[in-house]
C-alpha cells in the first residue's frame, strides 16, 4: 500500500521550514510561515503567558476530561473578545474550543456540510491556501471570488460583488475578519455593511474567519466588521485562533462561535456542533485555551497581554512603512500599498520564479505566491530585502 506512493508535493507554506533549514548562510531572512518575530529575528513566549502557566501548575487541580466544548471560561472569554461581554452579539452566540483555527474551519466547515449539503463555498482570490482543502475535505464546492489586484495592492470590490450576487441559500461565503491573509487588504466598514445586505437578501451563510485580532489597529477596530455583522444578519460563523495574537502556535488554541438569531437558536447550534467535534478529536487540548482564559479573566494579566500585543502591533506596522519607504527610493513599482495594509502579510506581485532568485541569491524566503510575513522584518533586514525585491522586479 505505501511503497508505491509517489513523493507527495510540499506544503505552500509548512513546506519552507525545509527550504530554510537547508540555507546555512548567516543572513538568511525567514519571511515564510505567518509568525511574529521581534526586532532580534526570535519568536518569545510572551510574558503574560508564562505568569499564566505559572499558575496553571499551581493551581490546577486536576486533568480529568472536560467535554467536547472544551474549556467553558475560555469560551465564554472568547465571546467577549469578538463582540464585547454583555453584548447583543454576546448574548445570542456560543463558542466551542477548537484546536486552533484550522481544527475551528474544519469543525465549521463539517457543520455546514450537515445543515447544508450540496451548498458551495465562495472562498476569496487569493486566500490562505489550506482553505479549499478543509473545505472540500467535508464534501464542500469552492467557488473563487475576485478579490484582490495583484498589479496594484487594491481590492476588487466591485468585481467581488458582482461575483457574490450568484450566492444562493445554500451556500457559504467566507471572509476574513481582518489582517486578510495573504495580502493585508480588508474590508472597510461601507464595504462590510455592503456585504451583509447582500448576503441577507441572498440568506447565504457566512463563516469569518479571524485569526489575527488585535494585529493590525487593535483589538476593538479589527473586531468592527464582525460586529456590524452581528447588527445585519440573524446567523454566521466564526473560526478564530490565538495563535498569532498570543504567540501560542505550537499550542493549537482555537475556537469556533455560532451566532444565532437569538440565544436559544445560539445554544441549538452548540448543541449540533458537539457531536461533530466529538467525531473530529473527541475534544481539544486544555493547556493553550486554559492559559488565555486565565489571562482575559485576570486584570492585571489581561493589561499585560494588551500591551505585548500593542507592541507586536506597533512593530509590524512600522516595519511596513519602512519596507514601502524604502521601495519607493527605487522607484518603478509603487508599493506604497504595503504601508496601508495590516496584519501579518502582504502581497508583492512577483511571480515563483522571482521568488526563487530572492531565496537563492539574497537568502530571503517567501511563499512562491509571493507573500511576504512583513513580521520577519527588523531594523537589521529591512533595508537589504527591500533592496532584493527591488532587484528583483527590476528584472
Ligand atoms: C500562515 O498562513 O503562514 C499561518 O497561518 C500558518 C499556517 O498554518 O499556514
Amino acid at each position: 500500500m505505501f511503497a508505491e506512493l509517489a513523493e507527495p508535493p510540499l506544503d505552500p507554506i509548512l513546506g519552507l521550514a525545509q527550504l530554510l533549514a537547508r540555507d546555512t548562510s548567516p543572513d538568511k531572512v525567514d519571511l515564510g510561515i505567518g509568525i511574529y518575530q521581534d526586532e532580534q529575528g526570535q519568536v518569545p513566549v510572551l510574558d503574560c503567558v508564562k505568569a499564566a502557566e505559572r499558575w496553571l501548575v499551581e493551581t490546577q487541580p486536576s486533568k480529568r476530561y472536560l467535554s467536547s466544548a472544551g474549556n467553558a471560561d475560555y469560551n465564554t472569554q472568547t465571546r467577549g473578545l469578538l463582540f464585547g461581554e454583555g453584548s447583543d452579539g454576546f448574548t445570542r452566540s456560543r463558542t466551542i474550543q477548537a484546536p486552533g483555527g484550522t481544527g475551528a474551519l474544519r469543525l465549521a466547515s463539517d457543520l455546514l456540510y450537515r445543515l447544508r449539503p450540496g451548498g458551495r463555498v465562495f472562498i476569496p482570490g487569493p486566500t490562505w491556501p489550506n482553505h479549499p482543502g478543509i473545505l472540500k475535505a467535508s464534501g464542500h464546492e469552492v467557488v473563487v471570488y475576485p478579490y484582490y489586484d495583484m498589479a496594484t495592492g487594491a481590492l476588487r470590490f466591485d468585481e467581488m460583488m458582482a461575483t457574490l450576487a450568484d450566492l444562493g441559500a445554500n451556500d457559504t461565503l467566507l471572509l476574513h475578519g481582518c489582517c486578510h491573509n495573504p495580502t493585508g487588504a480588508d474590508l472597510d466598514l461601507d464595504q462590510w455593511g455592503a456585504v451583509a445586505d447582500l448576503v441577507a437578501k441572498a440568506g447565504a451563510a457566512v463563516l469569518v474567519d479571524l485569526a489575527y485580532l488585535g494585529l493590525g489597529d487593535g483589538v476593538d477596530e479589527d473586531a468592527a466588521g464582525l460586529r456590524l455583522l452581528a447588527t445585519r444578519i440573524p446567523e454566521f460563523l466564526v473560526a478564530s485562533s490565538y495563535s498569532k495574537n498570543f504567540a501560542l502556535y505550537r499550542e493549537r488554541v482555537g475556537a469556533l462561535t455560532l451566532v444565532g438569531g437569538n440565544e436559544q437558536a445560539a445554544v441549538l447550534a452548540h448543541a449540533h456542533s458537539l457531536p461533530v467535534a466529538r467525531t473530529l478529536w473527541s475534544m481539544p487540548p486544555d493547556h493553550g485555551a486554559a492559559i488565555v482564559a486565565r489571562i482575559l479573566s485576570d486584570a492585571e494579566l489581561r493589561q499585560g497581554w494588551t500591551s505585548e500585543l500593542t507592541t507586536m502591533r506597533e512593530r509590524i506596522n512600522g516595519v511596513r512603512g519602512r519596507l514601502a519607504a524604502r521601495l519607493a527610493e527605487h522607484g518603478g513599482r509603487n508599493y506604497g500599498f504595503i504601508a496601508n495594509q495590516r496584519g501579518m502579510f502582504t502581497m508583492l506581485g512577483i511571480a515563483p520564479e522571482g521568488v526563487e532568485t530572492l531565496r537563492r541569491d539574497h537568502h530571503v524566503h517567501l511563499t512562491s505566491s509571493g507573500r511576504v510575513n512583513v513580521a520577519g522584518l527588523n531594523s537589521n533586514n529591512v533595508e537589504r530585502v527591500a533592496d532584493a525585491i527591488a532587484a528583483v522586479s527590476q528584472n
